[in-house]
């Protein structure tokens, strides 16, 4: 597929695709067709499994800095409603792949909810944060009401949203809704080096883990507990377990088969 709004780097590190955003003279913003090109391209990576963890990046002035304005001004409740614009997300939401989000400049509105998306989060000292979407009428239609309120509370979530005003990447750290912030020079070089320590560990464990991790906003926690369990007890099917355990007696170094 050709892609017109991403840039694909594959293997950039053992394991790790970096996947940049390249609508650079609009701020990244997140228009139909890249959020398209960002589904369909990590669904790729999944399904040809060479991949382990994906970096998701944009550039230094901005992660992204929204869904495109210009794109939805005219939209009808019906148009939108038909062309069920979010739907898109739920696609990247069932990818199973780890991804990080490597954050610099502006994230904000879709960008900010497409690096809540994202599994991790490294982010540049230089990061802004926020979901303005309020002061152009709207609220925030990518989960930005859920995920933010879950990463950093109500009480917060609440001013940010409803005066629409940016937070720092420092502010983020402390709120942990990012993993980590570092010099501006450095940020997609820590993202790339957590993502390399991820794609080391067996795949299908990482897998079972993300999955179970992500319940935990989703269920009960009786229920987030069995949901665990059963994955833990389906690993014990995996080659990985008996090598992972084996190796861990005999003090030797594991030799995964990803199954
Ligand atoms: N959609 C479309 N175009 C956008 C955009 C967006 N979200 N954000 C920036 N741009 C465009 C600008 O229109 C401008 O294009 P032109 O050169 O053609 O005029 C270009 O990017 C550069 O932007 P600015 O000149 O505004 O740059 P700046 O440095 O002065 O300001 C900014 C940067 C503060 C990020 C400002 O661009 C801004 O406020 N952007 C909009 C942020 C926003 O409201 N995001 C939420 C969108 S709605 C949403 O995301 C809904 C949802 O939940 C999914």
């Amino acid at each position: 597929m050709e892609l017109q709004y991403l840039i694909v780097e594959e293997d950039i590190r053992p394991g790790v695709t970096l996947i940049r955003l390249n609508r650079p003279k609009v701020l990244n913003a997140l228009c139909t067709p890249l959020m398209e090109e960002l589904a369909t391209t990590l669904e790729r990576l999944e399904k040809e499994e060479r991949t382990k963890v994906v970096v998701l990046t944009g550039n230094e002035k901005a992660f992204a800095a929204g869904a495109d304005i210009k794109e939805m001004m005219d939209a009808t409740a019906v148009s939108m409603a038909k062309k069920e614009m979010f739907e898109v997300w739920d696609r990247i939401k069932r990818v199973k792949l780890p991804i990080i989000a490597a954050v610099s400049g502006y994230a904000l509105g879709g960008g900010c909810e497409l690096a809540m998306l994202c599994d991790m989060i490294v982010a540049s000292e230089t990061a802004q944060f926020g979901q303005p979407e309020i002061k152009i009428g709207v609220i925030p239609g990518a989960g930005g009401t859920q995920r933010l309120t879950r990463a950093i509370g109500k009480a917060r979530a609440m001013e940010f949203i409803l005066t629409g005003k940016f937070f720092s990447a420092q502010q983020a750290y402390e709120w942990g809704l990012v993993n980590k912030v570092v010099p501006k020079e450095l940020y997609l070089e820590e993202a790339l080096k957590l993502a390399q320590e991820i794609a080391a560990m067996p795949a299908f464990a990482v897998r079972m883990a993300k999955d179970a991790i992500l319940k935990a906003h989703e269920l009960s926690l009786q229920e987030g507990l069995y949901y665990e369990r059963k994955n833990f007890y389906l690993l014990f099917a995996s080659h990985d377990q008996k090598e992972g355990m084996k190796a861990f007696v005999e003090k030797r170094k594991p030799q995964w088969k990803d199954e």
